[in-house]
């Protein structure tokens, strides 16, 4: 559609759209305009505002037309294309008030086209990659009719064996805050209202990362210093950006569970945070509030939620069921509803659907012809983020690149599975216009080398995980078991290798692994696919593991298998291309951890930022009563921050403008990188800050800034980093946000552990 037809479009549907008597209070005064509104509802209008469903098969589509015209459902999730929304939307229509419905979808990394899963995509620390992701995810999305994401996810998560550490960016609360802000903007554009714009619903608020034992759906249990020290900003930072909403978690928060928490909702996210958006619960939550043992019954579950500020109820009938008995009992406030009825109102209004409700479902005449077709896509731009967020983890004897000549095996259960390229969360992605590693190689290759692909192994021998991945996928089994025995399928990969110059295994998790009610219990990749592993190394020839998962693995047994290992995480629709543009050497990857690999999953949880502690791992004699597993090494496998490149880099005169900084004065640092290598080449120079002793133990480094630079072969060049008087705050015993005067340390790496050190004092 032109530009111009789009704008005939708008003027001509807006003028169509008129809400029952707005004479009283024009369009353009929002809290004039929703406040009249709300002045001419009904309460079973009101209640029916406050009501999201999901599009699946429980209720028939002509039913949801129905409610919806009665004035019984304020938005939907789950329809994905405009001629699905538009008969319901023109339900809105015929409704008493003509209050438009809203449309919400998980757009999480990418709606068609798929990009990375999240904390592939943090990898990258690429803020204008994941710009990128942002704005092309709302693009496709609102030219599907959809007007609401429930992204971004923020979540910081220290505990790999949580399936939904996939959909997060990590365990850093500097680098995922930067990450939210950028999502939300990016998702939001210039205004929620605009038609290519999503509002953004951040989630899981909050701290559903940190769920006991990694099991999702559990309980958290956490310090105050710890929640707003780092869990905390990351959603504070998409407020700050201007989400206009917020999806509440399904954990409880040292007892009470989110969705009845009303410190949660009215005191630190309305009242300190200033949040004016709209608040969601997350699927089913408010009848969940009996199974915590808050609530007695239903009853009290609706009560509990609406007191405490959940406005939209996400497939939970509980609200209609009892908010009007509960009014006339007294138990709930006019204002209560009428609060989350203003919200609700108010997203819409700041979704621009009462200036048109048809603003992102257009025209029948202008729907895509095919809304599958592959010019749709933007595979342009997912192979260049998707190259952005491969990190290598190991590369001895210069294993890679490799060359484009020659007989390569290409072996593994996931060297040719298009689902599992895209891993969870995929939107409105389809499995067949996703480019496998098998395919990326056939492309980059042409007719150059030779491949010889054998699949090798199935991703596990355990028919109970097998018949639980397949049932998490409603429309076909995620997994295609080979029936063929093990060792049929060994030999094959075997035989492969043998007429082969070098081995390239595609192993790891399928993304059902790896997902939202996926919790593992250890971080190994399955056995089935070890015992490949270890039939491809005897073999002698160059072993390359190719990784796919949605979590940190423990790979200290591959690690001594493997001449190189890529992590390449779950890499959406041009994953292949990007794979093999890194393979082969196209593209020097640059991506760097955004959370740590440990050994074992006995370490959990294991993160950088780790607080003070009175005996510190020294080595020595055994049983030096310092802090310590007695089986294994201390420390991670695979730091934070940690990402080889194809081109070496050094750090060098790391200094400080001063060694004093008053309260409220920013310093310099700076520090010479330099691109050893003979390949140009990108890398993530990071700084950390120690606050070395303060009224309270604090980390022994936690990162406060980072430049991306590309440097050409032997190019040196003089970094600056400003480090903020914030940058030395922190919320101590009494939560207070203050910096205290002492000794600090300015950390300078290229991952979080080798890095070069100065001090300055704070007077
Ligand atoms: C998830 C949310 C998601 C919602 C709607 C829930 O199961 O926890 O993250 O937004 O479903 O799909």
């Amino acid at each position: 559609m032109n530009k111009l037809c789009l704008l005939g479009l708008v003027v001509s549907l807006a003028s169509q759209s008129a809400y029952a008597d707005t004479s009283a209070a024009p369009l353009q005064d929002k809290q004039a305009f929703i406040a009249n509104l709300i002045k001419q509802m009904t309460l079973d209008e009101k209640i029916g505002q406050l009501r999201l469903i999901s599009i699946g098969p429980e209720m028939p589509r002509e039913m949801i037309r129905k409610e919806i015209a009665a004035g019984r459902i304020g938005g939907t999730f789950n329809s994905i294309t405009r001629a699905e929304n538009r008969p319901m939307q023109d339900a809105a229509a015929k409704s008493r008030l003509k209050i438009p419905m809203f449309f919400a979808y998980d757009v999480i990394h990418g709606h068609r086209t798929i990009f990375p899963i999240s904390l592939g995509l943090a990898a990258s620390w690429d803020m204008d990659a994941i710009a990128k992701v942002g704005r092309v995810s709302a693009l496709e999305a609102a030219s599907d009719g959809i007007d609401m994401t429930f992204a971004p996810m923020v979540d910081i998560a220290r505990d790999p064996r949580w399936g939904r550490t996939s959909e997060g960016f990590g365990e850093d609360t500097y680098l995922v805050s930067r990450i939210s802000k950028v999502m939300v903007e990016s998702f939001q554009g210039q205004s929620p209202a605009a038609p290519t714009s999503l509002m953004a619903a951040v989630k899981h608020f909050a701290l559903y990362g940190a769920v006991e034992g990694g099991r999702d759906y559990n309980t958290v249990d956490m310090s105050p210093t710890k929640m707003f020290n780092d869990y905390l900003p990351p959603y504070r930072a998409a407020i700050d950006a201007g989400a206009g909403g917020v999806m509440v978690a399904l954990n409880s928060i040292n007892g009470v569970p989110a969705t009845s928490n009303t410190w949660l909702m009215n005191d630190l996210l309305r009242k300190d945070w200033g949040f004016k958006g709209v608040t969601v619960s997350d699927h089913g939550a408010i009848t969940e509030l009996v199974r915590h043992g808050v609530a007695r019954d239903g009853r009290e579950a609706a009560k509990l939620a609406i007191k405490a500020g959940i406005d939209l109820s996400m497939n939970d009938s509980l609200y209609g069921e009892e908010l009007a008995s509960l009014l006339k009992a007294g138990e709930v406030d006019q204002a209560d509803i009428d609060n989350a009825v203003r919200e609700v109102l108010g997203a819409k209004y700041d979704m621009g659907l009462f200036e048109d409700p048809y603003r992102r479902i257009g025209k029948a005449s202008d729907d895509p012809a095919d809304t599958y077709a592959d010019s749709r896509l933007h595979r342009a731009e997912a192979r260049d983020v998707a190259r952005r967020s491969l990190v290598l983890l190991e590369n001895r004897k210069q294993t890679l690149p490799l060359k484009k000549a020659g007989t390569i095996a290409l072996v593994g259960p996931l060297a040719d599975a298009p689902i599992d390229m895209m891993g969870s969360w995929a939107a409105a992605g389809r499995p067949h216009q996703s480019i496998t590693v098998r395919e990326g190689m056939r492309q980059v290759l042409g007719d150059k080398a030779k491949v010889i692909y054998a699949k090798g192994s199935n991703v596990t021998h355990d028919k109970a995980i097998l018949d639980y991945l397949n049932f998490l996928n409603f429309d076909a089994p995620e997994i295609v078991d080979d029936p063929r025995p093990a060792a049929v399928l060994i030999d094959e990969a075997v035989k492969a290798a043998k007429q082969s110059d070098v081995v390239v295994a595609v192993v790891g998790e399928s993304r059902g692994m790896s997902h939202e009610s996926s919790s593992r219990t250890t971080l190994e990749i399955p056995a089935a696919q070890r015992e490949l592993i270890k039939a491809l190394k005897a073999t002698g020839k160059p072993l390359v593991l190719v990784l796919m998962n949605g979590r940190p693995l423990s790979l200290a047994w591959e690690r001594e298998q493997a001449d190189a290992i890529l992590e390449t995480w779950f890499s959406g629709t041009e994953g292949g291309n990007a794979i093999a543009d890194v393979l082969f050497g196209d593209y020097n990857p640059s991506g760097k951890l955004a959370i740590t690999f440990p050994r074992s999953v006995g370490q959990i949880p294991m993160y950088y930022n780790h607080l003070s502690i009175g005996r510190p791992f020294t080595p020595g004699k055994p049983g030096n009563y310092t802090s310590q597993y007695f089986e294994e090494p201390n420390g991670p496998l695979y730091p934070f921050g940690y990402g080889l490149s194809y081109s070496d880099f050094s750090l060098s005169n790391l200094s400080l403008s001063s060694k004093t900084v008053k309260q409220g004065q920013d310093l310099d640092a700076s520090i010479v990188v330099k691109n050893t290598g003979k390949r140009d080449g990108e890398t993530v120079v990071q700084l950390y800050l120690q606050d070395v002793t303060a009224s309270m133990s604090r980390p022994i480094k936690e990162l406060k800034n980072f430049h991306k630079v590309m440097l050409k072969a032997g190019e040196e060049r003089t970094l600056h980093f400003t480090i903020k008087a914030d940058d030395l705050k922190f919320y101590n015993g009494q939560l207070q946000w203050a910096a205290e005067p002492g000794e600090f340390r300015v950390q300078v790496g290229l991952d979080s552990q080798a890095v070069q050190q100065q001090s300055f004092e704070l007077l």
